[in-house]
């Protein structure tokens, strides 16, 4: 029922966050923090996440949402690789995985952006962008 851009909205954007937030550094007042699932409840909500990062890949070839037969191809079945094996590296409940195919899946987002919708990779667009935390909500 969506069309490529609700997907991305709702259901692509907020898993890949979900993942790239799962592990990491994030910087605060105090100083910088290690964060990492820490309950079975955490890891499987990583888990999900990654299922639906891949999943969203099969879902962007169905109906007419391809916006082209080759490249789109592709790249929608990259998303599905690097999303499957998100699943692995969550799974096994291995952070320093997590932490490197998050990097990954943000190079497939972009390379496929680059390609069908270069304008959502402005420097100062703050969509799609791993680890948002204490991203630019001053000024104005
Ligand atoms: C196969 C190509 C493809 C892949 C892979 C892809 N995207 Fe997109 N994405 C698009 C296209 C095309 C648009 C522009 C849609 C439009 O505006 O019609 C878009 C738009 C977006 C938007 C803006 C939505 C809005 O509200 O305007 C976000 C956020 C986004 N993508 C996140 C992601 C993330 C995160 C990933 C990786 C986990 C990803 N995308 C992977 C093709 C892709």
């Amino acid at each position: 029922m969506a069309d490529v851009q609700e997907l991305m909205y709702h259901v692509v954007e907020p898993a890949a966050q979900t993942y790239w937030k799962s592990v990491g550094w994030v910087l605060d007042a105090d100083g910088e923090h290690y964060i990492h699932p820490t309950s079975e409840e955490e890891w499987i909500a990583v888990e999900n996440a990654a299922f639906m990062v891949a999943e969203s890949g099969n879902l962007l070839l169905m109906g007419d949402r391809a916006l082209d037969d080759d490249g789109w191809v592709a790249m929608s079945q990259s998303l599905v690789d690097i999303g499957e094996r998100a699943l692995r590296a969550a799974e096994a409940m291995d952070e320093q995985a997590v932490f490197d195919l998050g990097a990954e899946m943000y190079f497939v987002c972009s390379n496929c952006h680059a390609r069908y919708s270069p304008e959502i990779l402005r420097p100062n667009d703050d969509r799609s962008v791993p680890v948002d935390e204490g991203a630019d909500d001053e000024g104005s």
